[in-house]
């Protein structure tokens, strides 16, 4: 797929090396959109080891600026913010000239505990990311694609955890299976205006939230996180873990011409775990 020709695609949450988002922004690049690199400022932050510090996000758009051969923007933002989320999309329209693709990938999975233990201020932080996050972008991302007249194309990365539950995911669990109803929403809403939304729900992928989640749920079950994995890749039918370009390959179909007729989809990229 390679219809991207000065189409521009801006990624929140892009800017951590080997996460999610810089795999969906490297195939975006590879198939010539212009890729922007969007991230919280997260070094002042209580939990700033599972933020985008400056010199991440600066090795992420280098990485990127490597494929397409010229400098690749990092605008940070703070998806919670509405007014961080404007100005986003204003220096995007600035700079650019037009939006064709958002990707919401911004979310937090850090919050690991049994749901008796969960803090008003923890379930407000993962609500506030990973579920209003993607309300305020699209909302923002929408208004200008509308005004376009073009339509365009929002892709929301939920989750496995967007279908089913799992033991000490509360927040992110609720936050993830929200997303699948924004989508369903904003599908009809933007419909008419030629804007077509998508939820891409990815199992496990070994990222920075990943690597968390695998250290937790090993000591969670009692065995090594080698063992963990193993139990993982065992109970997928294709007998392997995904990889942030099984996810990037969904994005960059949803965003293609060939998926102009689908809305409204959560659409799973698990390696046969997840099938609804
Ligand atoms: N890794 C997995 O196993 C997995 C599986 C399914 C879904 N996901 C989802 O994929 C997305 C990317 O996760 P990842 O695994 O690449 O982890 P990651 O930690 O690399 O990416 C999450 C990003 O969100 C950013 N972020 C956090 N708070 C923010 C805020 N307030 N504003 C803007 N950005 C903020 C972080 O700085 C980080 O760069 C997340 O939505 C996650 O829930 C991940």
């Amino acid at each position: 797929m390679d219809d991207g020709k000065d189409k521009v695609v801006v990624c929140t949450g892009s800017g951590r090396p080997g996460g999610l988002g810089e795999a969906i922004l490297q195939r975006f690049a590879e198939d010539g959109y212009r890729v922007v690199v969007s991230d919280i400022d997260g070094s002042e932050d209580a939990n700033r080891s599972h933020l985008s510090a400056e010199a991440d996000r600066t090795r992420v758009a280098q990485t990127l600026a490597a494929t397409t051969g010229e400098e690749v923007p990092v605008i940070t933002c703070d998806v919670r913010d509405p007014a961080s989320v404007t100005a986003l999309f204003g220096q995007v329209v600035d700079r650019f000239g037009r939006l064709d693709v958002l990707v919401n990938n911004a979310g937090i999975g850090f919050v690991m505990k049994h749901s008796r233990e969960v803090t008003p201020t923890e379930w407000q932080l993962v609500l506030d990311v990973t579920l209003s996050g993607v309300f305020h972008c699209s909302q923002a991302a929408a208004g200008i694609m509308e005004k376009q007249g073009w339509g365009g194309r929002i892709i929301n990365i939920a989750s496995q955890a967007a279908k089913s539950g799992f033991p000490h995911m509360a927040p992110y669990c609720a936050a993830k299976h929200g997303v699948i109803g924004l989508t369903r929403t904003a599908a009809i809403d933007y419909g008419a205006s030629g804007i077509t939304v998508n939820a891409v729900c990815p199992n496990h992928v070994t990222t920075g939230l990943g690597s968390a989640q695998n250290a937790y749920f090993s000591k969670f079950f009692g065995i090594s996180e080698a063992e963990y994995l193993e139990g993982m890749r065992e109970r997928i039918p294709l007998k392997r873990i995904g990889l942030g370009s099984d996810t990037a390959s969904l994005c960059a179909f949803l965003a293609s011409a060939e998926a102009s007729f689908i809305t409204g989809e959560a659409i799973n990229v698990s390696g046969g775990e997840e099938m609804h």
